[in-house]
Formats: structure tokens, C-alpha cells, sequence
């Protein structure tokens, strides 16, 4: 009986020990260093902890309880070291995206929720203080507005977004942040490129694709956009540049075409659309006949 418990817990020692060596989390560095760039409020934590009882509890726990629910990897007691050890960004990344039994929440809440949980979570770390991004700004000052601007080189093999911060009537390119770009599609956008980060002149250089289909002349609609939303809100334009191969589509206003209505169905499709209806219910037909002249036979 003994010796049978000893087993046991070995066994799970072994378990656990196979399955704890975890790999480290990756944290990209420029999102490990992201920080909150409003100070975390009283206001922030109260949020926070409501997100955090109908989001995180269940299997968290309650703060500094340790009665997390029991998986393996455990997730870990927020008052514990192995979380409070993260940097804001880190925490933010990971609650973001995920990994394993740990659920991505960036489709569940948005960027500021998962700043006002990280504030609630930071109420257990009494050494915590907390460090603000540095917004770039005019010489100290806010800038009034930020806008993006979209144009494409002559030779369209680049695509330049313009990132520039207004102050008054001053005008100043804003360096080293990150835009995204995007092919506006029917179903979605396409990334187009990578993210990249403007320059000294405020310029995000986007290599063009060639075989990117536009409409008939080849305009293209693209969405840039600023990656880091914390800084300066949703930054985004929308341009159409005629940077596409021209692509002859018929149009949904054409006569006849695949996705539109009813009454302008392409002819070969009604047709066999009708066809096998037919079919289907005349084999419907032919067997309902059998069973008559079965149950008449019966007679
Ligand atoms: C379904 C259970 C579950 C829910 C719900 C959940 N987590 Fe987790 N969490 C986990 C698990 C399991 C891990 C460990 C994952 C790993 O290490 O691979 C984890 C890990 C984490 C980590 C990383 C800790 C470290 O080791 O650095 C953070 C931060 C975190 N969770 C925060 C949250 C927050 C905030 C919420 C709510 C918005 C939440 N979790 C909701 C299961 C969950």
C-alpha cells in the first residue's frame, strides 16, 4: 500500500517534471518593451478587476490564493513571481496572444482592457512602479494631430507611408514607429509586406508586390495604419494607388455574373442548377411509384 503511494507519486513528480519544462515564452523584444502610455488609475483597476473575474478567474484563481485550476502547465497565481516578473509589455503579449491552455484575448478584449487587467494585476506586486511610454512629441509638446499619407514611387515598386505629427501650423515627420499595410479585398485585408518602421523623415518604406491583381486600370485600395494604437489612437488612411496588375473582373453590376442575384444568375449555372433538381426529384418520383405497384402487389 505504501510502497503503491510512493509509486504514484513519483510517477507524477516525473510527469510533472517532463511536462513543466516548458519552453520559455517568446516575447518579440519591441512588444516586451511596449508600455501604457496613461497612468494606471484607481478607476483602470476597479475595470480591471471585473475583466478579470469574468475573464481570468476561472482558471487563475484568486489573487495571492494560490487555488488555480489544476493544468498542466498550471497557470500561474497572479500575486505569484513567475507572472509579476514580466515586464507590461511581456504581460500584455502574452495575454494577447496565448499559448497552449492559455486563451488568445485579442479578439476578446481590446487593447485598453488588457491595460486596465495588467493595472489590476499589478495591485500584487507592492514593488511595482509603474513606467509610462514616452509619446514622441514637438519638442515636449503634444502634437494636435497625427496623420498617415500614402504615395507610390514612379517606377511603383515602393510604397511610401508618410507619418507626420501637425502642431499648430508646424509640421514635423514623426521617426521609428511602425506601420502596417493592407490591400483592401472583398473578404478581409491582405498585409501587404511586413510592418515597418518609419525613418528619419517619417517614411515607411513598403516594397511593392507585382503580381498583386487590381481592378481594370490596376488601382489597388490600400489601408496604412499605425501599429502601436496607445500612442496616438487608431492612426490609419485609406489611398487607392494604381500600383496592381490590371485585372479584368466582371463586375456585380454586370448582366450576368457568379455572385449576385438571383435574376442575374450566369445561364449554364441555372441551367444545371435546374437539371439536378430534376433529377432528384424524379428519382423521388420513381421510387415512390415503386413502392405503389409494391403495396398494390400486396393486395
Ligand atoms: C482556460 C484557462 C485560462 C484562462 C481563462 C486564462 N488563462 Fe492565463 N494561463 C493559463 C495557462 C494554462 C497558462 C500557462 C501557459 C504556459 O505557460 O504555456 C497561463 C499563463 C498566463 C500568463 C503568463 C504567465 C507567465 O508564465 O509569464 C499570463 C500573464 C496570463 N495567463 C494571464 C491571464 C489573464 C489576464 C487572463 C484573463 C484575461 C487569463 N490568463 C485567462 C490558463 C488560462
Amino acid at each position: 500500500m505504501i510502497l503503491k503511494s510512493i509509486f504514484f507519486v513519483l510517477l507524477n513528480f516525473i510527469v510533472a517534471g517532463l511536462f513543466a519544462q516548458t519552453t520559455p515564452w517568446d516575447v518579440p523584444a519591441d512588444r516586451s518593451a511596449k508600455l501604457s502610455t496613461t497612468a494606471f488609475t484607481d478607476q483602470n483597476r476597479n475595470t480591471g478587476r471585473n475583466l478579470y473575474q469574468a475573464n481570468c478567474k476561472s482558471c487563475h484563481g484568486d489573487p495571492g490564493k494560490n487555488n488555480v485550476i489544476k493544468l498542466v502547465p498550471p497557470p500561474p497565481d497572479p500575486a505569484a513571481t513567475q507572472l509579476q516578473q514580466n515586464t507590461d509589455g511581456s504581460l500584455h503579449f502574452k495575454i494577447s496572444e496565448g499559448r497552449g491552455a492559455m486563451p488568445s484575448f485579442k479578439n476578446i478584449l481590446n487593447s485598453a482592457e488588457i491595460w486596465n487587467i495588467i493595472a489590476f494585476l499589478r495591485t500584487f506586486n507592492k514593488d511595482y512602479q509603474q513606467q509610462l511610454a514616452v509619446k514622441p512629441t514637438f519638442g515636449g509638446e503634444v502634437f494636435d494631430k497625427v496623420e498617415l499619407k500614402l504615395t507610390a514611387d514612379q517606377t511603383h515598386t515602393t510604397i511610401v507611408a508618410q507619418l507626420t505629427g501637425f502642431k499648430g501650423s508646424l509640421v514635423k515627420p514623426i521617426a521609428g514607429l511602425e506601420v502596417k499595410l493592407f490591400a483592401v479585398r472583398y473578404f478581409g485585408n491582405l498585409m501587404v509586406d511586413k510592418p515597418m518602421d518609419t525613418n528619419a523623415e517619417g517614411k515607411a518604406l513598403f516594397s511593392c508586390p507585382k503580381n498583386l491583381p487590381g481592378d481594370a486600370s490596376g488601382n489597388v485600395s490600400l489601408v496604412a495604419q499605425l501599429s502601436n494604437e496607445e500612442l496616438f489612437g487608431l492612426v490609419k488612411t485609406e489611398s487607392t494607388l494604381a500600383i496592381g496588375l490590371p485585372t479584368d473582373r466582371p463586375p456585380l453590376n454586370e448582366p450576368r455574373a457568379l455572385w449576385n442575384v438571383v435574376q442575374k444568375t450566369p445561364v449554364w449555372l441555372l441551367i444545371s442548377y435546374l437539371a439536378s433538381v430534376l433529377v432528384v426529384w424524379g428519382f423521388i418520383v420513381v421510387v415512390l411509384l415503386k413502392l405503389r405497384t409494391i403495396s398494390k402487389l400486396g393486395e
